[in-house]
C-alpha cells in the first residue's frame, strides 16, 4: 500500500482524550487554536509518498519528478517539495513567483498552459524556468520572440493530445481527441517543421501528454507511453533530430471513499517502465528521460479541512440538513465535480455514527452541500467537523464567494503545528477595492 491508497492522513489517530489527532496534533485544539474552516496538511504524509514515487521509480534510470504546483501550492509546499528532490509543474506567472519568491530555482521546472501569455512567457524565460511545454502554434512563435529578444534558446516539449480515454468525470479527462489541451498528433509535423525552419530561439526536446486526474487504471499510462515513443521515432526518422524527453504528466487517483480503490504509485511506476523498455525497443529508439507530474497524490491524502458545526434543519419527512461554517468556496469539489468525501467528528471520532445527515456549507446557495446522506454521530452545534481527502484542488480552487474570508492552512508534524497560509481578515478583503473620485 501507498500513501494515495489511504483514506486519512498516514499519522491520523485517536488520543487520551478521545480526539481525532494528525501529525501529534489535537484536531479540536488546533480548531481552538487557529479558528474554523481551518486547512490541516500533514507533512508526514507528503514526504511519504513522495518518498514513495522515489523509490518506485527509482529502477529507471532517467526520472524527473515535478509536482504539479495547481493541486496545492503555497511557499512551504514548495520547500517540502523541493526538499524532495521535487521540479514543480507551473500553469502561471503566480504559480512561477511563488516557487521564485521562496528561494527556489526554477531549472528544475516546467512551464505548462494552453494560453499563457506572452508576459508569462517572458517571465518564464527570464527567471530561468528549465523547460516550457509548448501547446500551440501561436505559442511557438511568442515564446520565441520572447527568447531571441534576450538572446536565449529555450528547451521545449510540443504538448500532445494522445487520444486516450480515461474513466473520471468529464471536466478532468484531458486525453482524449476532443481537448483544448496541446497539438493533435496530425499537426505536429507541421510544428517541428516550424522549430526548425523559423523558430531557433526554441530547442525542442521532447513531447509531453496528460491523460486526466484521479485516474484507476493502470494500462492507460502503458498506452500513452507507447504513443508519445512512436511519436518520437516518427518525428527523429522524419527530421534527423534527437528527442530525449518525455513527459507523461499527472492524474494518478486517491481514496476519497472506502469505495475508492486506487492503484498503488509502484503498479502504476511498473506499468510506464515496462513500456518504455517494451516500446522503446519496438519503435527503436533510445529509452529517454522520463518526467511524472503527479499533484492530487502527494497531497490530497495529507490535507484535512476542519469545520464548526452550526445549525441544523430536519425536513419534514425529509433531510436532515447540518451546517458548518465553510463550504463551497473553501471546497468547490462537490458542487463542480460531484465529489464524494468521508468525514469524521474531531470531538468524538468513536460515537456510533447513528444519524443519516446532508452537510451544508454556509454560502447562499442550495448547491453548497459538502457531503450528501452521510452517517455520522448525532451532531451538536459546536462539534469539529473533520472532511478527509481535502487537500488538493480545495484551497487551489477556493474563492471569496459571497465575501467570506480564505481559511488558514496549517502544517503539522511530530506534535507541532505552523501556519503556511494566513487566515484572511476583512482588511485583506477589501484591500484591491477602489472607489472612482465620482463616487466619493
Ligand atoms: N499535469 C498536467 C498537465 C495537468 O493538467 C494536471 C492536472 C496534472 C499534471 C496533475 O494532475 P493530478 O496528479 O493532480 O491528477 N480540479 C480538478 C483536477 C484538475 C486537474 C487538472 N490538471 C479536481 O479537483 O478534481
Amino acid at each position: 500500500m501507498t500513501a494515495n491508497q489511504s483514506l486519512k492522513p498516514i499519522t491520523t489517530k485517536i488520543n487520551e482524550k478521545g480526539h481525532l489527532e494528525i501529525g501529534g496534533c489535537d484536531l479540536v485544539e488546533l480548531a481552538d487554536k487557529y479558528g474554523t474552516p481551518l486547512y490541516v496538511y500533514d507533512e508526514a504524509t507528503i514526504r511519504t509518498i513522495a518518498k514513495e514515487y522515489k523509490e518506485a521509480f527509482s529502477a529507471y534510470k532517467n526520472i524527473n519528478m515535478l509536482f504539479a504546483a495547481k493541486a496545492f501550492m503555497t511557499k512551504a509546499i514548495a520547500k517540502i517539495m523541493d526538499s524532495e528532490g521535487f521540479g514543480f509543474d507551473l500553469v502561471s506567472g503566480g504559480e512561477i513567483y511563488t516557487v521564485h519568491s521562496a528561494g527556489i530555482s526554477l531549472a528544475k521546472s516546467l512551464f505548462n498552459g494552453n494560453n499563457k501569455s506572452y508576459e508569462e512567457l517572458e517571465m518564464a524565460v527570464e527567471l530561468g524556468v528549465g523547460k516550457i511545454s509548448v501547446d500551440n502554434f501561436l505559442e511557438l512563435a511568442l515564446l520565441n520572440n520572447a527568447a531571441k529578444a534576450r538572446n536565449k534558446t529555450v528547451e521545449i516539449l510540443l504538448r500532445v493530445t494522445p487520444g486516450i480515454e480515461c474513466h473520471t468525470h468529464e471536466y478532468i479527462q484531458t486525453g482524449h481527441l476532443d481537448s483544448k489541451f496541446g497539438f493533435d498528433l496530425t499537426q505536429v509535423n507541421d510544428a517541428v517543421e516550424l522549430i526548425l525552419d523559423e523558430y531557433k530561439n526554441l530547442k525542442l526536446v521532447g513531447v509531453h501528454a496528460h491523460i486526466g486526474s484521479q485516474i484507476f487504471e493502470t494500462q492507460i499510462y502503458y498506452d500513452e507511453v507507447e504513443v508519445l515513443l512512436k511519436e518520437i521515432s516518427i518525428i527523429q526518422e522524419k527530421f534527423n533530430i534527437k528527442l530525449e524527453h518525455i513527459n507523461l504528466g499527472g492524474g494518478l487517483g486517491i481514496k476519497y471513499t472506502e469505495a475508492d480503490c486506487p492503484p498503488s504509485v509502484n503498479e502504476i511506476a511498473e506499468k510506464i517502465i515496462s513500456s518504455v523498455h517494451e516500446n522503446a525497443k519496438k519503435y527503436g529508439i533510445e529509452e529517454p528521460h522520463i518526467y511524472i507530474e503527479p499533484g492530487r497524490s502527494i497531497v490530497g491524502t495529507s490535507g484535512i479541512s476542519l469545520y464548526t458545526v452550526g445549525s441544523s434543519k430536519q425536513v419534514p419527512k425529509g433531510k436532515k440538513y447540518v451546517a458548518v461554517d465553510g463550504g463551497m468556496a473553501d471546497n468547490p469539489r462537490p458542487s463542480l465535480y460531484q465529489a464524494v468525501y468521508t468525514a469524521d467528528v474531531a470531538n468524538k471520532p468513536e460515537d456510533e455514527h447513528s444519524e443519516k445527515v446532508t452537510i451544508a456549507g454556509r454560502f447562499c446557495e442550495s448547491g453548497d452541500i459538502l457531503i450528501k446522506d452521510i452517517e455520522l454521530p448525532p451532531l451538536e452545534e459546536g462539534d469539529i467537523l473533520c472532511i478527509y481527502n481535502t487537500g488538493a484542488y480545495g484551497y487551489s480552487m477556493s474563492s471569496n464567494y459571497n465575501r467570506v474570508l480564505k481559511p488558514a492552512a496549517v502544517l503539522v508534524n511530530n506534535s507541532q503545528s505552523d501556519i503556511i497560509i494566513d487566515r484572511e481578515n476583512y482588511e485583506h478583503l477589501v484591500s484591491l477595492d477602489r472607489i472612482p473620485d465620482r463616487l466619493k
